[in-house]
């Protein structure tokens, strides 16, 4: 064999061995390969949020202990905490309970199981601690658990200015 040829040998088999590590490299054949981001538990966008620890007592505070009952609202409902619920109420509920908290939001409009109208008896005999939990867990299949968007404090304003809300037809 001549040293060319030889050359030329060399050169097809390091090329074909690239050629097949590159398939890999840019995904062409796709591998299910260990990525250390995806095997820990961790939850998407929209996903329920993981289960509380058995024991484990939330940082912001013991504001909801499963198996402890509603607790006990610590916000007064002064000025400050009223308008803070009407801003937060206004960024993330009206889609659905509507600018008068009676359920006719937007989306609200679109849903089988239609929001709750806020401004009523039902809602209104509740007490406080039920509304918080309520805003906090969600209701299953219909209304999302906001705790992941809004601190302990957030969800008290809320419920502060619910209890502002009156029917627009009494
Ligand atoms: C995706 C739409 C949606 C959004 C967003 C939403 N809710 Fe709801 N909410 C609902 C539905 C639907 C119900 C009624 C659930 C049922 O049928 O039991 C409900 C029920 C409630 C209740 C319970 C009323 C009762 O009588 O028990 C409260 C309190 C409440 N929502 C407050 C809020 C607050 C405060 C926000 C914003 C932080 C909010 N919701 C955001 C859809 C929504």
């Amino acid at each position: 064999m001549s040293l060319m040829t030889r050359l030329i040998l060399v050169i097809l088999v390091v090329a074909t061995l690239l050629g097949g590590v590159m398939l890999f490299t840019y995904d062409i054949i796709k591998l299910e390969w260990v990525s250390f981001m995806e095997i820990q538990p961790s939850y998407r966008a929209m996903d329920n949020p993981l289960a509380v620890a058995a024991n484990s007592i939330p940082f912001e505070g013991a504001a909801y202990i499963p198996g402890q009952g509603a607790p006990v609202n610590p916000i007064e409902a002064d000025e400050v905490s009223v308008e803070r619920g009407r801003v937060l109420f206004s960024v993330n509920c009206v889609m659905c309970h509507g600018a008068t908290g009676e359920g006719n939001g937007i989306v609200g409009g679109a849903l089988v199981n239609p929001p709750a109208n806020l401004t009523g008896d039902v809602t209104q005999s509740k007490s406080d601690g039920t509304l918080f939990l309520t805003i906090s867990t969600g209701v299953a299949g219909r209304m999302p658990a906001l705790n992941e968007n809004l601190t302990v404090r957030d969800r008290w304003d809320l419920v502060n200015y619910i209890r502002t809300l009156e029917p627009s037809q009494p």
